[in-house]
């Protein structure tokens, strides 16, 4: 049977029936060839998709920081899409505004398009419809789009908002010019299929810029916080943190305002910026303008246009010839009572105030008022100090009848020359309080000693001489009198080495004794003594001047002329001479009873 069966296959066949059966082979290769075909162009497409999808997880975990980002998003579809233009656009989803756009051609060049709208042309629609992708053929140059060397023809375009959770984060558009093929169905397949994974990556990267922007800011706050709390004085505290403000907020100027409670007026205290000056002298009554509401009311705002706010008062641009265009304004509060006011004015940046920048200003704003009120206390509690010790050395004094006022004017004298040698803050302090407390030692020196008339025994001299170290000793235990000490221990000392306690020389004698010692001086041989009578300013000056080089510093000596050649330093005499009480004598130099200076 078998035998049979192949015996009538191998029968020939008719020539028609061949041809049929061949016709037949030919259809069913064919249609195998075309399915092929279709499944190696799925096969190709698949590939690009995984390729795209691998591309653009790539590109988002090497960087987050958006311009590098869209550039290698932008190349890895252009060239997966064969688009002759794309374009990415970052969307802030709450405000429906472009965030960040790039354009990039096939040539590689790029555009920035931050200013791009999304009101305008196609972009319209993006919003209100569910499209999942746009298909347009549009003019030559769509909305926009920066083509320089277009050529004519109509184009393709190929638009994908790119949603997240619902929301559009970004928009992809593709462009193709002639003579490339228009943009088919399989193309936005491919685009809505890698849609998820470019929206998502554009998102990331924009929670990762802010949080990034905020970590800046942060930190800025931090460094300001800090610098604002390195100093007690009150007008550096004032000045630091208008500069914080301003560079915090971004700001052209700041300045800060502190409320007046007798008045009810807010006064400039400090206003950075070339139109400082004129700004100072301007007042608000509280209520008046943006900076007077926020003081009545407590609450800070943010303006974006002043021109809009019914609240904005222009006397103080109109006095300063100064814009604002914009401003942030909070309260400055000290145990929640308001202080003051401080603001912002002027962006220096695209980028409007938010929510964020306030809440980040209120923060500031808290650090100023904790810094104005430690450095308040500081001064107060500084005042206290000063005038106990006044009040000590002026107790000390009234053991000599004859000496009555003199820490004061030597006080006075000192702070003066202290001033023409420019003495920073801290060395005024010190100074100022070495000046009150010289002669502080002399509690220690016996009465008959002190309050001797005629000229003093060789013992009592070096009795008397005991002081400078006397007072040392006395002031030690006092922590915060660290660096008065030594001025109070070496204020007897001369340049030449032949002073007392330790003959220091030059500037191993600290500044603020050199001073005391010529200060002393004048007003010793400038006031009358039992054992010789006063000499006049102009011979006491003579004296110092004749001294110069020997018993004190030669710079100090040129300062104390020059402030008592502008009429700054006056003896007792003259001042009581100017309220008329004075006589004036002329008298001889004399030496006072502790050899020297007092
Ligand atoms: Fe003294």
């Amino acid at each position: 049977m078998g035998k049979h069966r192949q015996a009538r296959r191998t029968e020939p066949e008719s020539p028609l029936a061949v041809r049929r059966l061949l016709a037949l082979y030919q259809k069913q290769l064919d249609r195998q060839q075309a399915r092929i075909a279709v499944l190696e162009n799925e096969l190709k497409t698949q590939d690009l998709r995984i390729k795209l999808l691998r591309a653009i997880r790539r590109a988002s975990t090497n960087t987050l920081r958006p311009e590098s980002l869209f550039h290698l998003l932008l190349k890895i579809i252009i060239e997966t899409l064969e688009a002759d233009y794309g374009i990415l656009l970052q969307i802030d989803p709450d405000k429906q505004t472009v965030l960040f756009g790039l354009q990039r051609g096939t040539d590689g060049s790029t555009v920035s398009l931050e200013s791009v709208s999304l009101k305008r042309g196609y972009r319209r629609g993006l919003f209100t419809g569910d499209e999942t992708v746009l298909l347009r053929t549009v003019g030559a140059r769509p909305h926009g789009w920066v083509i320089p060397r277009y050529r004519g023809g109509r184009a393709s375009l190929l638009v994908l908002p790119l949603r997240v959770s619902g929301r559009i984060v970004g928009v992809l558009e593709l462009l193709r010019f002639p003579p490339s093929p228009a943009f088919d169905p399989r193309d936005t397949e491919m685009a809505t299929t890698m849609g998820h994974q470019l929206g998502m990556t554009m998102e990331n990267a924009r929670l990762y810029s802010e949080a990034a922007k905020r970590v800046v800011q942060s930190s800025t706050l931090m460094e300001l916080s800090a610098i604002l709390n390195s100093t007690l004085q009150i007008s550096e505290v004032l000045r630091l943190a208008v500069e914080a403000a301003t560079r915090l907020m971004e700001c052209e100027v700041g300045s800060l305002l502190l409320l007046n409670e007798e008045c009810d007026e807010l006064v400039f205290e400090v206003a950075l910026g070339e139109r400082g000056r004129e700004v100072k002298e301007v007042r608000l009554k509280v209520g008046e303008g943006i900076a007077g509401w926020v003081a009545k009311t407590g609450k800070p705002t943010v303006v974006s246009d002043v021109r809009r706010d019914p609240r904005f008062s222009r006397r103080v641009d109109f006095r300063t010839h100064f814009i604002t265009r914009n401003m942030i304004c909070v309260p400055v509060k000290s145990r929640d009572r308001i202080i003051g006011v401080l603001q912002a004015l002027n962006r220096r940046t695209d980028r409007p105030f938010d929510a964020e920048d306030q809440r980040l200003f209120e923060s500031l704003s808290r650090q100023v008022g904790i810094a104005i009120e430690n450095a308040r206390l500081y001064e107060e509690v500084k005042e206290t100090f000063l005038s106990t010790a006044a009040t000590l050395a002026e107790a000390i004094e009234k053991r000599d009848p004859y000496t009555g006022g003199h820490v004061r004017r030597v006080v006075e004298i000192c702070l003066t020359v202290g001033e023409e040698l420019t003495l920073n803050s801290e060395e005024t302090e010190t100074l100022h309080l070495a000046a009150i407390l010289h002669d502080v030692g002399k509690i220690g020196i016996r009465d008959v000693v002190l309050q001797k008339d005629g000229p003093l025994t060789p013992d009592e001299l070096a009795h008397i001489r005991e002081h400078p170290e006397l007072g040392a000793e006395i002031l030690a235990p006092i922590k915060q009198l660290d660096a008065v000490i030594p001025a109070v221990r070496h204020h007897q000392e001369r340049c030449d080495g032949q002073g007392y306690p330790d003959g220091l020389k030059g500037e191993e004698i600290p500044m603020a004794s050199r001073i005391i010692a010529v200060a002393d001086t004048f007003d010793a041989m400038t006031t009358d003594r039992p054992y010789r009578p006063r000499i006049s300013d102009e011979a006491a000056v003579r004296e110092i001047q004749r001294c110069a080089g020997s018993q004190f510093d030669p710079k100090v000596v040129e300062a104390f002329i020059r402030a008592y050649r502008a009429g700054r330093i006056r003896s007792e005499a003259l001042q009581a001479m100017d309220k008329g009480l004075g006589e004036g004598n002329e008298i001889v130099v004399g030496t006072s009873k502790s050899g020297g200076a007092s």
